[in-house]
């Protein structure tokens, strides 16, 4: 799955490697051999690796529907994106999710890529900004009230009532094989990862909202390094913290209220139920951090006063840099997870400036 996931993204048009950046100042000033940071704010021009997964998975969806038809496909076919057998049922075919903002984009750009009609949900909470980018790939939007996961069931019971395929980045029971897709899409980033620096590292930082991300990741160095695998350190907004809930009391625990976080795309209050699988077993730790820390953790990666390149970093990808940052004045956190002088870290930089507007404004400093 993960092989085929690789080689039919990397078909498409405008697949580019995304960057692997040696943050070498930062390393030193904290202490550690090396920090890696893996920069998505160029995948595929949606500015975050979320373009990876929804796109994959209406591909899939439309693909399994030919088979299921009984057409003979291959899925591996060159310009299979614009057969006309494609053509022909992705009109017949509404597809719909719940968003934050870059599941959505992705999946809008899939349907506008594969032309099929697309219906985007979001919640109170997401900014014009976000909205403009999903309609700009032609997709309709329904504002929804409440946080995120209520706009994932106003999403699903709509979906039932008119017919549409929800190509959600979650998972629940019965729910299962969609976001299996969507997190095999994003392989392809731990793929370009792992090819480079898999061996080396020590540690891997990754942020969570539903856990496909990090869930993703982690099997994607387990299946390949086996018990040699990196250690796997899941961050989450304090406000938004439902995979750190759920490791304390062993099962996907849900975190209710506005999860009014300013990392937008990690304001999840339930786990992914097939992620949750994967992370209970194969993570080492959990850990949250306040909203207090990203701005600055932004402003450091845009300007490095140790000397590093600048990086446009969005306010969801700077979830582990700001825990390294803080853990750092530490000791004690530092000595317990082996950040060391032989600690080579990992950072997954999942988005550029996907709220240009909001970016600005962090970054200039009238966002503290
Ligand atoms: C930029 C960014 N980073 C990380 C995540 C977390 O991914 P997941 O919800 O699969 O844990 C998201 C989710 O939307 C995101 O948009």
């Amino acid at each position: 799955m993960l092989e085929e996931a690789r080689a039919i993204i990397r078909r498409w048009p405008g697949y580019g490697e995304t960057p692997l950046i040696s943050l070498d100042g930062l390393a030193r000033a904290v202490g550690v051999k090396k920090v890696w940071y893996k920069d998505e704010s160029a995948r595929f021009g949606l500015r975050s690796f979320k373009a990876l997964g929804g796109a994959y998975a209406v591909f899939r969806i439309l693909m399994d529907i030919l088979a299921a038809d009984g057409a003979k496909v291959d899925i591996n076919e060159r310009d299979i994106l614009s057969s006309e057998r494609v053509r022909n049922l992705a009109c017949t075919v509404t597809v719909t999710c719940a968003t934050d903002g870059n599941h959505g984009r992705s999946v809008a750009w899939g349907c506008q890529m594969l032309s099929c009609r697309c219906v985007i949900y979001l919640h109170e909470g997401v900014s014009l900004e976000r909205q403009k980018a999903i309609e700009a790939f032609g997709a309709e939007i329904v504002r929804c009230k409440g946080n995120y996961d209520d706009s994932v069931r106003h999403a699903a019971q709509d979906a039932a009532t008119y017919n549409r395929i929800v190509v959600s980045d979650t998972s629940y029971p019965g729910y299962t094989d969609i976001p299996r897709y969507v997190m095999a899409g994003y392989t392809v980033m731990s793929g370009e990862i792992i090819d480079r620096i898999g061996g080396q590292l020590s540690h891997v930082f990754v942020q969570g909202g539903v856990g496909g991300l990090a869930a993703a990741v982690l099997a994607h160095f387990w299946m390949t390094f086996g018990a040699q695998r990196p250690q796997f350190l899941v961050i989450e907004p304090d406000k938004a913290d439902c995979l750190y809930q759920s490791a304390l009391i062993g099962a996907p625990a849900t975190v209710h209220g506005a999860l009014d976080t300013i990392m937008a795309g990690l304001a999840c209050g339930e786990p992914s139920h097939l992620a949750w699988a994967v992370l209970a077993k194969g993570a080492d730790s959990f850990a949250t951090i306040p909203d207090a820390g990203v701005p600055e953790t932004m402003r450091l990666l845009a300007r490095s006063p140790y000397g590093d390149p600048s990086i446009e970093a969005g306010e969801s990808a700077v979830a582990g840099l700001a825990f390294l940052l803080a853990a750092a004045s530490r000791p004690e956190i530092m000595r317990s997870l082996r950040l060391d002088r032989n600690a080579e870290i990992l950072i997954v930089g999942s988005e550029g400036a996907t709220d240009p507007i909001l970016y600005q404004q962090i970054i200039s400093g009238q966002m503290a």
